[in-house]
């Protein structure tokens, strides 16, 4: 590891990476890149780390959401407040449900690069390369829009440095204090969850004037009064990565300073490809997607090389394989960690494995998919005897009209109204209540059954 540089990826075949014709612009972006300050910290991506350990063992669970790609055009301050306010609510109800601290992770500050399933995009007869996410090219359909522009990972930069200092803001400025637990709901998703949210909320509210009577009071409890929040993405654009990899002056050792949790994606997890060499020289914690065609050898071959030491917390295994094909492929899978007896974390992307397109066209994904494959992940988790870590959501605080179903039911005719996606459909914010409660639920029995297990 110690001979491990920021830069051998360029060594390894690469993927899904966008081939820049302006090498002199790319250099100098990369140059500037590297003179910026990294936007996190590696003493925050060890934080993240212990706490994904007891995530590991049960004693937390993780709750990762946030759009499927940023968009420089649907960048505000309301966008970011409310898929924020979202994830707040949905953590108070699990932590409320279940009983069990959540660690909370947004798709945020970062999540610009995508992988595609076809290279170039045809239309009308005139083929141009895929839309690959605002840090590499545009989404209109223009030769000039679709080339790759390396200057757009500054804009990406600034983009995400903004969208991290609100939710530092947010996160310790007294918006997320507990005592506001009413004031995170959104207007427009008044539902039956929304009344159950109300009345948790007024529980809450009753035991924390009950322990302010009792002189426990937020300004003396941070646990109270501030929430850590951490951001995730992809790490799909390594020139941005390396350009924004630092020694840390603690450790010696190197961090992605991107932000604090960065995974490899289902199409970039190649053992010897340039995505698995970059990730497995950094401190932060990793993810990994694993998809039906992640092969058994293949995880043993990756535990290894991302998470050399075994430690807990070091690597999440995002398990995303489509209601109905959970068990096909997930107990395979949990039976090569036991194997190994590697140390992971284990959580459920209810999003990729169930996109499907409407008759309308729209690429959407039907609510009861994503929920069955919650509960499947769940379900196996139980009778394997091993830890159901945490969920991974694409969603959003707008009121959009992307994935099917919920109890205030969007129809595949209703796709067509507020359909804003940059990238895959999300969950709007009355769809990731929904699930709140609904993945509470499932953990709540989790916790049960383990109970039972340990007291027998
Ligand atoms: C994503 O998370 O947006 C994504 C592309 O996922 P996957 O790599 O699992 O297909
Ligand atoms: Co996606």
């Amino acid at each position: 590891m110690t001979s491990w540089q920021k830069s051998d990826w360029r060594k390894k075949p690469r993927v899904q990476m966008p081939e820049y014709t302006d090498q002199a612009s790319l250099v100098a972006t990369e140059q500037q890149l590297g003179r910026y300050p990294p936007l996190v910290f590696a003493g925050e991506a060890r934080s993240l780390r212990q706490q994904l350990a007891a995530v590991s063992r049960g004693d937390a669970f993780l709750l990762q959401g946030g759009d499927c790609a940023e968009s420089f055009q649907e960048f505000s301050a309301d966008n970011i407040r409310d898929t924020f306010k979202v994830m707040l609510q949905m953590a108070m109800v699990l932590t409320y449900g279940a009983k069990v601290p959540v660690v909370k992770v947004g798709r945020m500050a970062g999540q610009f690069a995508k992988p595609r399933s076809a290279p170039t995009e045809i239309k009308n007869g005139i083929e141009l390369p895929s839309y690959r996410g605002d840090i590499i090219n545009d989404l209109d359909f223009t030769s000039e829009a679709r080339s790759p522009n390396p200057q757009k990972m500054l804009q990406a930069y600034t983009q995400a440095a903004a969208t991290l200092n609100l939710l530092r803001a947010f996160s310790k400025g007294g918006f997320a204090d507990i005592h506001q637990v009413h004031s995170w709901t959104l207007g427009f998703t008044e539902s039956e969850k929304a009344s159950s949210y109300r009345d948790m909320a007024n529980r809450i509210s009753d035991a924390l004037d009950f322990m302010q009577a009792a002189g426990l009071t937020s300004d003396k409890n941070a646990e109270l009064s501030t929430v850590d929040f951490y951001t995730s993405h992809e790490a799909l654009l390594l020139e941005y990565e390396e350009a924004l990899c630092r020694v840390d002056s603690t450790s010696g050792k190197y961090v992605a300073g991107s932000g604090h949790f960065i995974w490899i994606g289902d199409r970039t997890r190649q053992p010897d490809g340039a995505h698995v060499e970059f990730c497995r020289g950094v401190q932060n914690p990793i993810g990994l997607k694993c998809g039906p065609t992640t092969t058994v050898e293949d995880l043993k071959v990756l535990m290894a090389k991302l998470n050399p030491e075994n430690e807990a917390g070091r690597l999440t295994l995002i398990a995303r394989f489509g209601a109905g094909s959970v068990a096909d492929h997930l107990p395979r899978l949990i039976k090569a960690v036991k194997e190994e007896g590697s140390n992971v974390v284990w959580t459920c992307d209810a999003m990729h494995g169930n996109t499907i397109k409407a008759l309308s066209g729209y690429k959407t994904r039907p609510f009861e998919s994503v929920l069955r494959e919650v509960q499947e992940f769940f379900a196996i988790h139980r009778s394997e005897n091993t830890v159901p870590g945490g969920v991974h959501f694409e969603m959003t605080g707008q009121d959009v009209t992307e994935c099917t179903g919920g109890v205030r039911a969007v129809t595949d005719e209703n796709l067509s109204d507020r359909y804003h996606t940059a990238c895959d459909p999300r969950l709007n914010a009355s769809q990731s209540l929904e699930l709140a409660f609904l993945v509470s639920e499932e953990l709540s029995q989790t916790n049960k059954t383990r109970a039972a297990r340990i007291a027998s």
